[in-house]
């Protein structure tokens, strides 16, 4: 696991918006798994600028989301897929056909989940997948007793999600539609931001603390390709900071193009 802690949240977000503009630029049909909240929005914001005055090219990029609330319809103010449409994909020119949002709003849910596990293998499988991480330790909306294995399906929110997205936008369901730890892990890499203190203590435990279905992001200290986009406040709880301070220096010098920096 890469773990870089960056000083502030604009320097985490602009490296993490570099990793997939590389992914991007060495494989132009790259599949991207994006995450929705408020976590990833100012590297969105980067990307847009990068395909606005660069000119990244997302016209082969095929896109899934990582979850969507259950009951809501599409053109819902609080549905995921006015969020990823209003905050990155209507500013990109990603192929409307390409981008894959789970279905809330489906009357087969059963159907639905297994479907999106499909189209995600036919198109060759995740090659970035983007999270960020509730305090919950959630990854996607796998809340705390998640099977580690699960895959695309409902569940339900835990309390301390449902206060924390309230607040964002109002009530919200209680009941999500999300990508399973186990399609998680099946990405190629894995990118996880996380910023501000509120996440110190998820953080922690999904880095430092066991591998344990009570905080679902430990999962990912089984997949060998992570990377880690901190903050100073959410790595304030790790232990061994100055050791991710010195693989970063070396990987820096020896690998740049693993951080975006090449
Ligand atoms: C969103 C998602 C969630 C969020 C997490 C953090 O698609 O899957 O896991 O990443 O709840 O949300 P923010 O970034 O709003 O703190």
């Amino acid at each position: 696991m890469l773990v870089v802690i960056h000083p502030n949240p604009e320097a985490a977000s602009k490296q993490a918006a570099k990793i997939v503009a590389d992914q991007v630029r060495r494989k132009t049909n790259s599949v991207l798994g994006l995450s929705t909240g408020n976590t990833p929005l100012a590297t969105y914001a980067e990307l847009i600028r990068m395909h606005r005055e660069e000119g990244l090219d997302f016209s082969a990029v095929t896109t899934f989301n990582l979850d969507e609330y259950f009951g809501v319809p599409r053109d819902h103010p609080q549905s995921f897929y006015r969020h990823i449409h209003e905050n990155f994909l209507d500013h990109i020119n990603a192929k409307p056909e390409n981008t894959h949002i789970p279905d809330g709003f489906s009357s087969d849910f059963a159907k639905t989940c297994m479907e999106y596990e499909t189209a995600i293998k036919r198109a060759g499988g995740i090659d970035l997948q983007l999270l960020g991480i509730g305090r919950t330790g959630h990854i996607g909306f796998n809340e705390p007793t998640s099977s580690l294995a699960s895959r695309t399906r409902l569940k339900t929110l835990s309390d301390e999600t449902i206060a924390d997205n309230s607040k964002i936008s109002g009530e919200i369901p209680t009941i999500s539609i999300t990508m399973g730890i186990g399609t998680i892990l099946e990405a190629r890499r894995i990118l996880l931001l996380a910023t501000g203190g509120k996440k110190a203590d998820a953080v922690a435990k999904a880095l430092e603390g066991p591998i344990t279905s009570s905080v679902s992001a430990s999962a990912l200290q089984m997949h060998g390709d992570v990377t880690v986009m901190l903050d100073e406040d959410a790595a304030a709880n790790l232990t061994h900071r100055d050791y991710y301070r010195r693989v970063i220096d070396q990987t820096a010098k020896h690998s740049p193009e693993r951080l975006g920096l090449k």
